[in-house]
């Protein structure tokens, strides 16, 4: 059989954007990220629900969870280790640089009015400390909240609660504050806070 030029070199383009690092050294950042956008959105902001995206957050933050998913003890995850471990350091300092430059786009999503009114209270009195701007920085490693899809953050609150992610000490701390003076409800206002952003 004979393969036409064009078909073999889309075959192997697929074997490439599968392997990720096979390509090394001379992929630009544009390519590398390109080959996150199936999950994590077209330049980092994320069109599925438990997909968080990667648009504006800090290059520490991005580096510092990268090298952490390839850590055998670092952090839980359901596949971004798997994916981590096929990336250099170098690219992936090559990608911290390109989606820390990106615009998040707010995710498009239903919340309760009442609900995130309640939740910006709480935000200011337990989480501003560290999640500044309303959760819109990026500044103090810690991921963007602001705009983030509520599945997600939901799902990594309960990562958080039941162990399975380390949390910051001091976070814990406040985070277990809300629970006693509000109950799970002041976790779900906080989300719908964090949702309503734009
Ligand atoms: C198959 C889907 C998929 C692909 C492809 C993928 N990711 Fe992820 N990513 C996820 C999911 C899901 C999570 C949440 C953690 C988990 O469960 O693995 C995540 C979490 C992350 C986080 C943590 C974000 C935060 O706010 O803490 C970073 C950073 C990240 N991914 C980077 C990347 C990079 C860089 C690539 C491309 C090289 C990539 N991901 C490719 C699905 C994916
Ligand atoms: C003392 C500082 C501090 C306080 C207070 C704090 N956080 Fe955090 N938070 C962090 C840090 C640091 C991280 C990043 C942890 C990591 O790298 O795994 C984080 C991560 C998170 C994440 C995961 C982000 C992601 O992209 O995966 C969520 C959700 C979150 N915090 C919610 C909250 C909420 C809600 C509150 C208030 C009840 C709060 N935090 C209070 C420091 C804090």
């Amino acid at each position: 059989m004979k393969l036409n030029k064009k078909v073999l070199g889309l075959i192997v383009l697929g074997g490439l954007a599968v392997s990720g690092n096979s390509w090394s050294g001379t992929a630009s950042a544009l390519d590398l990220a390109n080959t996150c956008a199936g999950c994590h959105g077209v330049d980092g902001s994320s069109v599925g629900p438990a997909t968080p995206s990667l648009a504006g957050i800090s290059s520490e933050y991005f580096t510092e969870t990268m090298a952490s998913y390839k850590d055998p003890e670092g952090r839980y995850s359901t596949i971004m280790s798997r994916i981590a471990k096929g990336y250099t350091d170098e690219e992936i300092n090559l990608m911290a640089g390109y989606f820390s430059k990106q615009k998040m786009i707010p995710a498009a999503q239903d919340f309760d009015a009442k609900q995130a009114k309640a939740g910006a209270k709480l935000h200011k009195k337990y989480c501003e400390k560290c999640h500044e701007d309303g959760g819109r920085s990026s500044e103090d490693d810690a991921g963007i909240l602001a705009g983030q899809w509520m599945e997600y953050m939901q799902f990594t609150m309960d990562d958080f609660t039941n162990g399975r992610r380390d949390m910051p000490k001091k976070m814990k701390k406040k985070v277990q504050k809300l629970e006693k003076a509000k109950g799970a409800a002041g976790m779900t206002q906080l989300m719908h806070f964090y949702g309503s952003q734009k």
